[in-house]
């Protein structure tokens, strides 16, 4: 099975409901090891930068609102098929819609607010890695 990184977004209503730690638990468990993390308070431009591909979408604007409405903590996970095992205990992106027992289901109340963001591919991995953090930044496992 292949080592992969991806990114890791806790998102503005799960910070402010205090699930930080309870959220980073869920990674480890799933054997996703925390290479790099900062907490961050989005710019609108940042916000916007990291959501282009949704630029022309109606829930754009509210999207990008949300995202800056307070701090988040970006983290990039390392682990065996690290994207799809992150998605997995992610659950669906609504929470209506995600399984018992994941992240979304148990921290998110709506669609708009759903408490973390993982990356959907390699590529998109790659690319949001590097959007938030240098080379330098991202760790290389001690175990
Ligand atoms: P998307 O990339 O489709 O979902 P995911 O986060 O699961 O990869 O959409 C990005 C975010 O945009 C999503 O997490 C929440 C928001 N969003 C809405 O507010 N309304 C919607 O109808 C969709 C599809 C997404
Ligand atoms: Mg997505």
């Amino acid at each position: 099975m292949a080592i992969e990184r991806t990114l890791s977004i806790v998102k503005p209503d799960a910070v402010g409901k205090n699930a930080i730690g309870a959220i980073f638990s869920r990674f480890e468990a799933a054997g996703l090891v925390i290479v790099a993390t900062k907490m961050k308070h989005l710019s609108q431009a940042e916000a916007e930068g990291f959501y282009a591909e949704h630029r022309e979408r109606g829930f754009f604007k509210d999207l990008v609102a949300f995202m800056t409405s307070g701090p988040v903590v970006v983290s990039a996970l390392e682990g065996e098929n690290a994207v799809l095992a992150h998605r997995d205990i992610l659950g669906a992106t609504n929470p209506k819609d995600a399984a018992p027992g994941t992240i979304r289901a148990d921290f998110a109340v709506s669609i708009d607010e759903n408490a973390a963001h993982g990356s959907d591919s390699t590529t998109s991995a790659a690319r949001e890695i590097g959007y938030f953090f240098s080379e330098l930044e991202v760790f290389a496992r001690t175990r």
